[in-house]
């Protein structure tokens, strides 16, 4: 790593150890999946897709049903909603222009036929949705440090350990007033211009960011190695800054760092919202029927249920914030 410059911010290691060409843990392999490194909600089935394009309907007709609908998945992997969401044949369908939005190329390789993938954003505004699920977690993001004398700014030098020099931005170190001496903060700037841009690229429609959350304070007076979190293989990872490239490092989402969204639920009470019960309903009773006869059908309504079960989960997935930005002329 160059350190001509001296010690870099935490922002600037996340960036290498996630996303250089040559060492990024996401441009070498890794991925979310069941044969990849942790699971996502699309990566758990096909359910929470089949949910996600109720909503798309719900956020179409709320639209007008316009004859142009565009929705824009950014960090999308390997393409597991996309797919999900087009096999649920959604009512807007006809109208849709879906757009896979993933950084790295080898996961842009596995996006399904039928969706246009790129590499950034759309330059042009739109009418529609942009969705992220898992996204914001894994932007970069700075840490912050409370000491006696005030807050320090955690860096990291060329051998890869912490330095701590006093923090640059003073608005920053307003975000968590109460912090224990030790306790840190993340910095969250990618995440809030990401969520800037997105806001400023939706003429009419919402901006939904799906991910695990809290706020500055709270994240304060939580011991950090809880909210910054690496992963590989399923397992948890080392610390952050070993394995650089080896494994996954994500940082919950402060909330309070973001444009105030219009909604925020639970991923629980959003996807009830837009009837995970009653398609989990339907697939129990598809099971009970075919069930005797073992068939393809009847196996793939079982997993439906437990699908539902995982998603709502609100020790788990089903405890993430559905975050909802709404945008108008
Ligand atoms: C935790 S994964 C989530 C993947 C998928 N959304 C899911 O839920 O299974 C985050 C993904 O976002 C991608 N990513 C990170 N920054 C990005 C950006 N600025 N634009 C597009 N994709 C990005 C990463 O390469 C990675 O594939």
């Amino acid at each position: 790593m160059a350190m001509r410059h001296g010690p870099l911010g935490y922002e600037e290691v996340v960036e290498l150890a996630l996303y250089d060409p040559g060492l990024g843990f996401y441009e070498t392999g890794g991925s979310a999946g069941r044969g990849g490194d942790f699971l996502t909600s699309p990566e758990v089935g096909p359910l929470f897709g089949a949910v996600l394009a109720r909503a798309l309907d719900s956020w179409w007709d709320e639209l007008g049903r316009p004859s142009s609908f565009t929705v824009v998945e950014a960090g999308a992997g390997r393409g597991a909603l996309a797919r999900a969401v087009l096999a649920a044949a959604p009512s807007c369908a006809p109208a849709l222009r879906y757009v896979a939005v993933e950084r790295s190329g080898a996961l842009r390789a596995n996006h399904p036929d039928g969706v246009e993938s790129a590499a950034g954003l759309p330059a042009e505004r739109f009418v529609g949705v942009i969705l992220a699920n898992e996204l914001l977690d894994n932007l970069p993001f700075g840490l912050l440090e409370r000491r006696e004398d005030g807050w320090a700014e955690v860096r990291v030098t060329g051998d890869l350990t912490e330095t701590l020099v006093p923090a640059a931005d003073a608005a920053e170190s307003r975000l968590a007033p109460d912090a224990p001496v030790g306790g840190r903060i993340p910095t969250q700037r990618a995440a809030r211009a990401w969520v800037e841009t997105a806001l400023g690229l939706v003429l009419r429609g919402r901006v939904v960011a799906i991910d695990y959350a809290d706020t500055t304070p709270s994240l304060a007076r939580r011991p950090w190695a809880e909210w910054v979190r690496t992963y590989r293989a399923h397992g948890r990872g080392t610390h952050p800054l070993a394995d650089l490239g080896l494994q996954d490092v994500t940082c919950e989402v402060a909330v309070d760092q973001l444009p105030a969204p219009a909604s925020d639920l639970s991923q629980a009470q959003f996807l009830r919202a837009h009837g995970v019960d009653s398609l989990a309903e339907e697939a129990r009773q598809a099971w009970q029927a075919g069930a005797r006869l073992g068939d393809l059908q009847a196996l793939k309504s079982r997993s439906r249920a437990g699908e539902a079960a995982a998603l709502t989960d609100t020790t788990g997935l089903g405890g993430f914030r559905v975050l909802e930005w709404v945008c108008t002329e």
